[in-house]
């Protein structure tokens, strides 16, 4: 009741049923905060027709990287379920990190942080009205939802972090020699990712269901074989996808038992698709650069430039970057190739997993596959130990220490710092100690060396007491020399 009430109040608010149409594009991802289990940062990502978005208008090239003013009940994030009633979470404000005039899409990014009442599971989204029209019909309304659980994992000691994922808001889809879409995902928990098709209003709105003739794989693979062209027209399709992170091995989740087939969360993946017709067929556009994972401390940047190829030129290179990359202007190197420049500087708010998805196009639009490089700003981790210090003595029990620094990578701004000692200690031996002898008493004195006056007695002692032993110095004289038997006449 509630949503088609707001749909009608934001049909007359924003615009008019014909162009009130104007979704493209979205996802949401959720996180624990580090040092807070009961604290969400959800990281989203949405695209709207370039004249009507969050994004300023007029929407340009010079809008890209700034923080969008939007109308304040424009498709605000909401609790749906979790927090005991409908709650607005955030505003649907984002950074601009895109536009496209030739597709007439603009795309943003952006997070908010939320405190939760406890330690359960929650639905949060946001609805709207409408998609751009589809083939399948118009004024389709929009709903995207994810599923977070604040509950503690028994094997990583904190909430579990959902997957990220992206695509184009509007993805060309060149079925001629089939058709395959790796959906690009990226887990910070290290889980299995699957995706299906999302299911039911609260999941998709009104554009719930396959697209014709498709299959999509537990694997992420869309898959549309030749074969199904004739199932298709030239306009829009909107596909909702549901991606859903599983353990690898059996954990528990706030006290409840999960397995490789019981979710830990779901995360949206909705999006625009049309056919593209006329291209090269199994022969499209590539990058000669190839994708990378690459970890970065906040403060260290990440560069890539990328170069495309296509025998008879690349026409465009679209880059999906995160907030605060830097994508240069494409530059034409020569008649078949073309690059493109990224920097991305991590900051401290982008701490966890990032996407840079990218790809090319060739003469009349035909696309490339979509690629991506995966971005993780990371916590600090222990370098190597050092060697083993000397040992504390040189002969028999001694110890020795090592130690470690938590600079590889050093947390930065919000990072965890590590968990463990920094040294770490070991019992050591050498060989016996020496000893060095020692006197023991002297002997009684000697019978006299005459019976009658003046004659003399002698009395010894033997150095061993102790004896000088593994390499231990030999007993001393009253003149300083060393010897083992001392004599002393009177
Ligand atoms: C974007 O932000 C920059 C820096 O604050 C500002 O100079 C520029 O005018 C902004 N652009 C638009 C279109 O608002
Ligand atoms: C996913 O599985 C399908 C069907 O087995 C396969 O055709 C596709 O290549 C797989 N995708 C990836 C990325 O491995
Ligand atoms: C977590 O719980 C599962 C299921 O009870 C158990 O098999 C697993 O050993 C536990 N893991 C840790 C790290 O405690
Ligand atoms: C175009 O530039 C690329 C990259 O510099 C080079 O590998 C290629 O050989 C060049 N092609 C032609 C036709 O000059
Ligand atoms: C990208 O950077 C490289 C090296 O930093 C430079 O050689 C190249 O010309 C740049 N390309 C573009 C398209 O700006
Ligand atoms: C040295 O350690 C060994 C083995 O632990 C022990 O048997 C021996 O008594 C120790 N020697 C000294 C001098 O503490
Ligand atoms: C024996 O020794 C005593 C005392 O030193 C000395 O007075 C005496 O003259 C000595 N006798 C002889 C025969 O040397």
């Amino acid at each position: 009741m509630w949503s088609l009430q707001f749909y009608i109040i934001a049909l007359f608010l924003f615009d008019s049923p014909v162009t009130g149409s104007h979704f493209r594009y979205a996802t949401v991802s959720c996180r624990p905060a580090l040092d807070n289990a009961l604290v969400v940062t959800c990281s989203w990502r949405s695209a709207w027709r370039l004249d009507f978005g969050p994004c300023e208008k007029p929407c340009t090239q010079a809008n890209v990287g700034n923080l969008s003013v939007t109308s304040s009940s424009f498709a605000d994030w909401q609790c749906f379920s979790g927090c005991g009633f409908f709650l607005n979470m955030a505003p649907h404000r984002y950074y601009v990190t895109a536009i496209d005039s030739t597709d007439d899409w603009q795309q943003g990014e952006n997070e908010f942080s939320f405190t939760l009442p406890h330690s359960g599971a929650f639905s949060f989204g946001f609805a709207e009205c409408c998609w751009v029209p589809l083939e399948t019909g118009s004024l389709k309304s929009i709903k995207v939802t994810t599923k977070y659980n604040a509950g503690i994992r028994n094997d990583t000691g904190k909430p579990n972090a959902s997957p990220v994922t992206t695509s184009n808001p509007l993805v060309s889809m060149d079925i001629t020699c089939g058709y395959q879409f790796d959906i690009p995902s990226v887990d910070a928990d290290g889980d299995i990712v699957r995706c299906r098709w999302a299911i039911g209003y609260a999941e998709c709105g009104n554009v719930c269901g396959p697209l014709p003739g498709s299959t999509l794989y537990p694997n992420c693979s869309l898959i549309i074989p030749s074969s199904k062209r004739s199932l298709y027209g030239s306009g829009f399709y909107a596909v909702a996808i549901m991606l859903e992170d599983f353990p690898a091995t059996d954990i528990t989740q706030g006290g409840v038992q999960k397995d490789e087939t019981t979710p830990l969360s779901k995360v949206p993946l909705q999006y625009l698709a049309r056919i593209k017709d006329g291209c090269n067929c199994g022969n499209p556009p590539t990058f000669t650069t190839p994708p990378e994972t690459k970890n970065l401390r906040a403060g260290q940047t990440f560069t890539k430039d990328l170069i495309a190829f296509y025998p008879s030129g690349i026409t465009a290179i679209n880059v999906i970057p995160p907030t605060g990359a830097n994508v240069g202007a494409m530059v034409t190197v020569n008649g078949t190739t073309a690059s493109v420049n990224i920097t991305l500087t991590a900051t401290p708010a982008q701490h966890g997993h990032h996407l840079i998805c990218y790809q090319a196009f060739g003469a009349n639009r035909c696309p490339g596959p979509y690629l991506c490089d995966k971005i993780v700003v990371v916590d600090g981790g222990w370098c190597t130990y050092s060697d083993w210090s000397d040992c504390s003595v040189t002969c028999e029990n001694g110890t020795q220490t090592r130690s470690r620094e938590c600079q590889c990578p050093e947390p930065a701004h919000g990072g965890a710092t590590c968990v463990g000692a920094t040294t770490e200690t070991q019992s050591c031996s050498g060989p016996p100690c020496p000893v060095d002898g020692g006197w023991c008493t002297y002997s009684d004195w000697s019978d006299c060396s005459v019976t009658c006056e003046n004659g003399t007695q002698t009395r010894s002692r033997e150095c061993q007491c102790p004896e000088p032993a593994h390499g231990g110095a030999t007993c001393l004289t009253v003149d300083g020399a060393r010897t083992a038997i001392g004599v002393i006449a009177q």
